[in-house]
């Protein structure tokens, strides 16, 4: 990897060793909280955002698909209400379905800027590998960072449209949300838009299908965090002591993941002195994946300082692309 090419799109915007020292503090302090908890950017290095990548094929996970078609209703109207001089991505990861928006761009002669944020340096660089050969005419301009953290790092190109889909935004906790919201608010300026993605409640059966799937791959996905921890914090930690559990909660209104214990274990990471022993059952939470309602996609973006200026759901109701404009 790393052809000089790619090195000049993709800009890392902490040194790794931050990255790894930010990672070892949110590691250790959420193992002692209750629950404890690990969090869930740490799922995506090169085999998880594979394995997301697999997830969004599945025939139980209807969000990528019912998203999909969304944007292939309304990319062209977005693009020309909007019209953007760069797209920014956050939690870009392989940018597939941005593709929609991209051919749009192409058949109205520009912008020519995307501008991708993801924490997955091997996502960024399949993105930009595979779109500089469909969309030749594109400046792919990635940053490896945090959204959480790094929104006003991003160079700013003028007129933007911020993309965050996905149902990303269903995976902050609730308490988080509108703060969150607030600061993709403060990186733009008054005409700039952000295009939102997020699942709605649905039949709970629905949803904790497209969490656990037939084939397995969910569970390997939840599973594949310890692996990342095992090998950036110094652990040796047995995966086969963990089941993936995946469960609707009425009245949060969340997916929650979670790796449960099954036999007495230890769970141990050298370079961070953390040594915590769980009982059979006990879980740790790896993962919330909020479900919306229009009133509380309304609370979250408005309480943000957004207005909404479009809300287009698929067909069956199931998920809903939001167009949110500065109040
Ligand atoms: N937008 C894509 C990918 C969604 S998966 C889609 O809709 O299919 C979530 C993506 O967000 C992953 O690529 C992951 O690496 C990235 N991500 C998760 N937490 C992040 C964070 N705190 N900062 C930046 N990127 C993050
Ligand atoms: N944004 C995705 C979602 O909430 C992330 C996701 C899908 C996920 N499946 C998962 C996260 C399984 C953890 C475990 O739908």
């Amino acid at each position: 990897m790393g052809s000089g090419a790619r090195e000049a799109r993709i800009v890392r915007l902490r040194e790794d060793a931050e990255f790894v020292e930010t990672m070892a503090r949110e590691v250790a302090a959420g193992l002692e909280t209750s629950p404890r908890t690990i969090p869930s950017k740490y799922f995506y290095d090169a085999h998880g955002s594979v394995l997301f990548d697999q997830i969004t094929e599945l025939p139980e996970y209807y969000l990528a698909r019912a998203e999909t078609a969304i944007l292939e209703q309304v990319a062209p109207v977005l693009v020309a209400e909007i019209d953007p001089a760069e797209i920014v991505e956050l939690g870009a990861g392989f940018s597939r379905k941005t593709r929609l928006l991209l051919d749009t761009l192409e058949a109205r002669g520009g912008p020519r800027r995307f501008v991708p944020l993801d924490v997955s340096r091997e996502a960024l660089e399949a993105a930009g590998d595979a779109l500089a050969a469909d969309y030749p005419w594109l400046s792919f301009e990635g940053f490896i960072g945090d959204f959480e953290r790094d929104l006003a790092r991003l160079p700013r190109h003028g007129r933007r449209l911020v993309l965050f889909l996905g149902s990303t935004i269903g995976n902050l906790h609730p308490d988080d949300r509108i703060g969150f919201c607030r600061a993709i608010r403060a990186s733009m300026a008054p005409d700039d838009a952000l295009l939102v993605g997020m699942d709605l409640v649905k039949d709970p059966r629905r949803l904790e299908a497209a969490y656990d799937d037939a084939a397995g791959v969910t569970a390997a996905f939840n599973l594949n965090v310890l692996r990342v921890l095992n090998r950036a914090l110094d652990g040796d930690n047995d995966l086969e002591a963990f089941d993936h559990v995946a469960r609707w909660d009425p009245q949060r209104e969340w997916m929650e993941m979670n790796l449960r214990v099954n036999r007495p274990t230890r769970l141990a990471f050298r370079r961070i002195h953390v040594d915590v022993e769980l009982a059979a059952g006990e879980e740790i939470r790896t993962e919330l994946s909020c479900k919306f309602t229009r009133a509380s996609a309304e609370r979250a973006l408005t309480g943000g300082g957004f207005r909404i200026a479009r809300w287009d759901t698929d067909p069956a109701g199931d998920f809903v692309l939001v167009l949110a404009r500065p109040a």
